[in-house]
């Protein structure tokens, strides 16, 4: 039933636990909700920040479900696809942002379709690489499969070239690089991905490519009726390629093929392949075949840059490379070139800003400073600068590990205090040592002792201590040299 008065509202988010009761009390009674129709009740409430305007239409249409999957709370829709729905959530216990994908509802009632979506998304979930969308929960609520994954802050490759063009060669061969070692790790796994395209790499605001949907798009299209039943469900795009070369679950060798087409999109600006939703388009084999080259369509791109790219979208699977680690390695060759090109070019600005500035103190390395509180960053910072570290800082412990899992990583150590953050410092810090591409960080833990919890809750090794505050030069000097392993 629909919500008509500011008290029916009230009860409904109180209900379906949307928003904590003491604070719901207190705007009710803060805005005179006595007298509010439930619309405007809401505009309060989504005023306050406590609703998202998303929940609040909803909420106001009478609908009942839908806003949780899992423990991961809705707060609005950010993209959909062909088969399902992506929206942007909070988790109900430790705050994360995260990325829900939920099977669309025509699907509700196959359970065909519902096992291979959660079977792929089981799948998906053993891949933990920097350049693959981590999958964090798979799961049924109210009959609609999901899945939760990390919320990746930035735009997809497809939206970054509608907008901005062709993207240039170094940073183009470096999203690609990165593609390829997301799809190695997963390949080496023996997950093959099915639905390669530019939608299906997200590019984070810090320059990360991301692979996404590992396995999922082709749960809508199984059991092609072009190739009879086949074990790992792709695309169409992926079966017409298959069937005009004349090979049957290619899947590694189709991806690196259409990986190839990203690569292309990305430097050409603009798709090799005619774009169609319609799937007598994507299946017919000429798609293939009738492919302007790259080198034609863009005569001033580099040599090896087009080599690379027409290798991958070679129409003979046997002319293509042949595993990820091939294409890997050629696009590294490619890269070392034109950075040693690039260091030639620049070698006598880089030996004038070598000479050591006068009166400049000598710095020891570099810290990363996780601190949430304004006058505590200041604090920090001037101990770690007089210590002789250059200081970088952040407030938020996930950016922080991010930047630690590229290249080149930011700092020689992490500094996370939990004056401000917390428990969620102490789940970031925890992560160094359960995430494989960050046991190499060493890191402190500031905490006070009064949080005798978040002490005990931390892990630490010889790279990860716990130094009690108030910050002492003794402690933290030799709480470094453990971590940096730094003798005499
Ligand atoms: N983990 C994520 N973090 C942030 N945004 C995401 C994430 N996953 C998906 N998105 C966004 O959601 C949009 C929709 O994704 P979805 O996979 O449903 O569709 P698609 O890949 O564009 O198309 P199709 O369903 O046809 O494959 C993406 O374009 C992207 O902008
Ligand atoms: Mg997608």
């Amino acid at each position: 039933m629909k919500p008509s008065t500011a008290d029916n509202l009230l009860h409904l988010v109180g209900d379906l636990d949307l928003v904590a009761v003491g604070l719901l009390a207190e705007a009710f009674s803060e805005s005179g909700g006595h007298s509010l129709d439930a619309a405007a009740f809401g505009q309060v409430l989504v005023r306050r920040e406590l609703l998202t305007g998303y929940q609040l239409e909803r909420l106001l249409r009478g609908e009942h479900g839908g806003y949780f999957f899992g423990r991961a709370k809705i707060l609005y829709q950010i993209g959909a696809g062909s088969f399902a729905r992506v929206y942007r959530a909070i988790h109900r216990d430790t705050g994360a942002v995260l990325a829900v994908k939920v099977l669309r509802n025509r699907f509700a009632n196959d359970p065909e379709k519902c096992r291979a979506f959660q079977h792929e998304g089981e799948m998906g979930r053993l891949l933990r690489h920097p350049n693959i969308v981590a999958i964090e929960d798979v799961g049924q609520e109210g009959g609609a499969s999901y899945l939760t994954m990390e919320f990746v802050e930035g735009q997809t490759l497809r939206e970054l070239v509608k907008i901005r063009g062709a993207v240039d060669v170094a940073k183009a061969l470096d999203l690609i690089h990165q593609a390829v070692c997301g799809l190695e790790y997963a390949h080496r796994r023996g997950v093959t991905h099915r639905d390669m395209k530019a939608s299906n790499v997200i590019i984070s605001s810090t320059g990360r490519a991301k692979l996404v949907d590992f396995g999922l798009a082709g749960v809508d299209e199984s059991g092609d009726k072009m190739l009879g039943r086949v074990e790992k469900p792709r695309t169409i795009d992926y079966v017409a390629l298959e069937k005009a070369t004349g090979v049957r679950d290619d899947s590694i060798r189709s991806d690196i093929y259409f990986l190839g087409t990203v690569a292309y999109l990305a430097l050409a600006g603009a798709s090799p392949l005619t774009e169609s939703r319609d799937r007598s388009v994507r299946g017919d084999p000429r798609r293939f075949t009738q492919v302007m080259p790259l080198g034609t369509k863009c005569p001033d791109l580099p040599r090896d840059a087009v080599d690379i790219v027409s290798r991958m979208m070679q129409f003979d699977p046997i002319e293509r490379y042949q595993t990820a680690t091939d294409a890997r390695v050629a696009l590294e060759a490619s890269l070392a070139r034109r950075a040693g090109g690039a260091a030639e070019a620049a070698a006598p600005a880089a030996s004038a800003a070598r000479a050591p500035a006068k009166g400049a103190a000598a710095t020891k390395g570099s810290v990363m400073l996780v601190e949430a509180g304004e006058k505590a960053q200041q604090a920090l910072r001037e101990f770690f600068t007089k210590l002789g570290y250059r200081v970088l800082l952040t407030e938020n412990p996930q950016r922080a590990l991010a930047r630690f899992l590229g290249t080149p990583v930011p700092a020689d150590f992490l500094v996370i205090s939990t004056r401000d953050l917390g428990a969620t410092a102490v789940e970031a810090f925890n992560r160094l040592s359960t995430d494989a591409y960050l046991a190499g960080v060493p890191a402190v833990l500031l905490a006070s002792p009064r949080q005798t919890d978040l002490v005990a809750a931390a892990k630490v090794d010889a790279r990860r201590k716990v130094v009690t505050l108030p910050l002492q030069q003794a402690s933290i000097t030799s709480a470094i040299d453990e971590i940096l392993q730094r003798t005499g």
